[in-house]
């Protein structure tokens, strides 16, 4: 069971590749009808009637999200719902807007409504020019150079602020890269990771736009949830940071990521066509430094490259001969 001051959770972005999973992980542990999930479009057909309620919601309509909160006696808000970094690039109002516009009305509800704890993720992509490319520290220089990195540092700022000034117990996390089975992923830079073992177990030349160089950091998403719940219930008197926290598992390059996926399919083949998004990835950094995670509230990961391919191929292998490799594929 989860800690006592939270009993009961709205997920906003429920839909997107880390909500999905997060609301059945949090549901587990707190109980189905006290996770409710919202997001701006409703659930894939496949988890319709799943366990637990469901809200449609633009997370900018203020009067809207007041009105869940209220209805449905939320504590704590698990702020998922964003525009991502290569779809803010396209649409950098609408990134600022949803980004920015929907976490100032989270945090200001969480103070008029004396809510206990909003969680809302960062990322990889606050980070830019002047900050060290290698074990990227906790305090650097943030100057990203896309919309999506600028609503990031924003939001971390917001956080602390709503921290300092009135004490509302906001949390937030640096995720690097999320790789995952059951969700893709919805307009990031780093949806190669995912997108690669997609054309791999349907035996299909992957056209990679990133370079075989370019290297990231990565996280399996059973790491994302685990770090996410750890942080959600750590006692805020052992933070000293809030909004801001470095996460890290691992790093590898493009070419390292189809090399190992090649131990186990030797005929995968992948070609390296750079695009626009090859430039967002080169602003960000290898690796990065999350010893204040693991020091604050005991953040450790459980899944390298290796480990991370191997399941991502049994899991994806399984769904394609049951000929539902695709969520909303019927079966
Ligand atoms: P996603 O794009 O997969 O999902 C976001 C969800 O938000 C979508 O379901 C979308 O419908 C919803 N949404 C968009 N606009 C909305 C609005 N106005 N109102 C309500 N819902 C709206 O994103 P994700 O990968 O699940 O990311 C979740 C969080 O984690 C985001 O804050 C993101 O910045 C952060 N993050 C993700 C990654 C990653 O690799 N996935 C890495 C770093 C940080
Ligand atoms: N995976 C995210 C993206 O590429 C990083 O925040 O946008």
């Amino acid at each position: 069971m989860g800690t006592t001051d939270i009993k009961r959770i709205l997920v906003t972005g429920s839909e997107g590749q880390i909500g999905s999973e997060l609301v059945g992980d949090l549901r587990e542990r707190y109980g189905a009808d006290n996770v409710v999930a919202s997001d701006l479009r409703a659930p894939a057909a496949e988890e319709e009637g799943q366990a637990g309620p469901f809200e449609i919601a633009d997370v900018t309509d203020r009067q809207r999200l007041a009105e869940i909160l209220r209805r449905h006696r939320i504590d704590t808000v698990v702020h998922m719902a964003a525009i991502l970094s290569a779809k803010g690039e396209r649409e950098p109002a609408l990134a600022w807007n949803v980004n920015v516009t929907g976490l100032i009305n989270v945090l200001e509800l969480a103070r008029e409504l004396d809510l206990n704890r909003v969680l809302c993720p960062s990322s990889i992509a606050v980070f830019g020019a002047g900050c060290p490319s290698e074990n990227t520290p906790q305090e650097t220089v943030l100057l990203p150079s896309t919309m999506y990195g600028i609503t990031k540092v924003a939001g971390e700022l917001l956080c602390d602020y709503y921290v300092d000034h009135f004490g509302v117990d906001a949390r937030g996390l640096r995720y690097p890269g999320i790789v995952s089975a059951e969700t893709l992923p919805g307009g990031g830079t780093t949806d190669y990771a995912v997108e690669i073992y997609y054309a791999a177990v349907e035996g299909k030349q992957f056209r990679c736009y990133v370079g075989e160089d370019t290297r990231l950091p990565m996280m399996y998403m059973p790491d994302c949830i685990k770090g996410t719940v750890q942080l959600l219930e750590a006692d805020f008197d052992s933070l000293e940071h809030h909004g801001n926290f470095n996460l890290a598992s691992m790093s590898f390059s493009a070419g390292e990521l189809a090399e190992s996926i090649r131990r186990r399919i030797p005929e995968f083949d992948i070609v390296y066509e750079p695009d626009y998004r090859q430039a967002i990835a080169d602003s960000w950094p290898s690796s990065i430094d999350d010893s204040a995670a693991r020091r604050e509230w005991g953040w450790s990961p459980s899944y390298d490259l290796g480990a991370m391919t191997e399941d991502m191929l049994d899991r994806l292998s399984r769904r394609h001969a049951e000929g539902r490799l695709y969520k909303g594929q019927p079966a």
